[in-house]
């Protein structure tokens, strides 16, 4: 059962663009997320949803357009304010540090708290405690010791949303959690992204896997050619036609 109905503002984009040369990556999207829920944003490769996550986190400056974060402007933030102000955000290609171990991989994904941590290097016991808490969260605990490269893919990415938790962000955008993930581990992290979400977090899944995206999500975006096409719950937009022309070409 969800513990927490909350009824402030969303995340939203108001006529975003962003071009690489003529590509046009994002254009003109405008796009409210619903606070609380699971938001999938679906669409063929190459549609811009990677380029519309790296606007909104600040990774990329966007051309055009605004982004609104619970009612602040956030645009053209730096990534570290952005991340500061409750949006995480897991990569589509892994990234996690592969010679450090486990557990240190948790630890440099928290910022020093200042000048003498950054200095000393000295790890404040509650960090490592609840470092090691969500490594039991995540199922990964009997690896904490081992280096992140000699884990698979599939925990590999469980380790990148634990470092994601130790910002306890409010919103949590996922580029593809389930891409390259093996079935067993997928059925993990659904299960870990609907506790959080019961738990009150607010979630935006850029996924590929369609079953994964009907079973999960409360509130459907499709994405074609850098905009969105049509929005709703999944099973409105799974029989949408537009959706099924940007999809099949029908
Ligand atoms: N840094 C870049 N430089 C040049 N072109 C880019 C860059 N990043 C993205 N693009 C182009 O922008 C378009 C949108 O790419 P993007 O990666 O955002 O799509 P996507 O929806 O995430 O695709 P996928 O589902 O394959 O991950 C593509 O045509 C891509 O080639
Ligand atoms: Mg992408």
């Amino acid at each position: 059962m969800k513990t927490t109905v909350e009824t402030g503002r969303s995340l939203e984009t108001v006529g975003l663009s962003r071009s690489f040369g003529g590509v046009h990556a994002v254009r003109d999207a405008t796009v409210t997320f619903q606070q609380g829920k699971i938001n999938a944003l679906i669409g063929p490769n190459g549609s811009g949803k990677t380029t519309f996550f790296n606007c909104v986190t600040g990774m990329i400056k966007p051309d055009s357009g605004t982004v609104t974060f619970k009612g602040h402007d956030i645009t053209r933030r730096s990534p570290h304010r952005i991340a500061r102000a409750g949006i995480g955000r897991s990569f589509q290609l892994c990234r996690v540090f592969p010679r450090m171990t486990v557990l240190e991989n948790l630890l440099v994904a928290v910022q020093p708290k200042g000048l003498r941590d950054l200095l000393s290097g000295a790890r404040n016991p509650a960090e490592i405690d609840r470092a090691r808490a969500l490594l039991v969260r995540v199922g990964i605990d009997h690896l904490e010791n081992s280096e992140a490269r000699n884990l698979s893919y599939g925990q590999q990415k469980l380790l990148e949303l634990a470092g994601v938790l130790m910002g306890d962000p409010d919103t949590i955008m996922l580029d593809e959690p389930a891409g390259g993930v093996n079935p067993a581990l997928i059925g993990r992290i659904a299960t870990l992204v609907q506790e959080l979400n019961a738990e009150g977090k607010t979630f935006l899944v850029v996924e590929h896997n369609m079953e994964l995206v009907m079973s999960l999500s409360d509130h459907v975006i499709v994405f074609d050619r850098g905009r969105p096409i049509a929005e709703g719950p999944p099973e409105t937009v799974q029989s949408d036609p537009r959706v099924l022309e940007a999809y099949l070409g029908v």
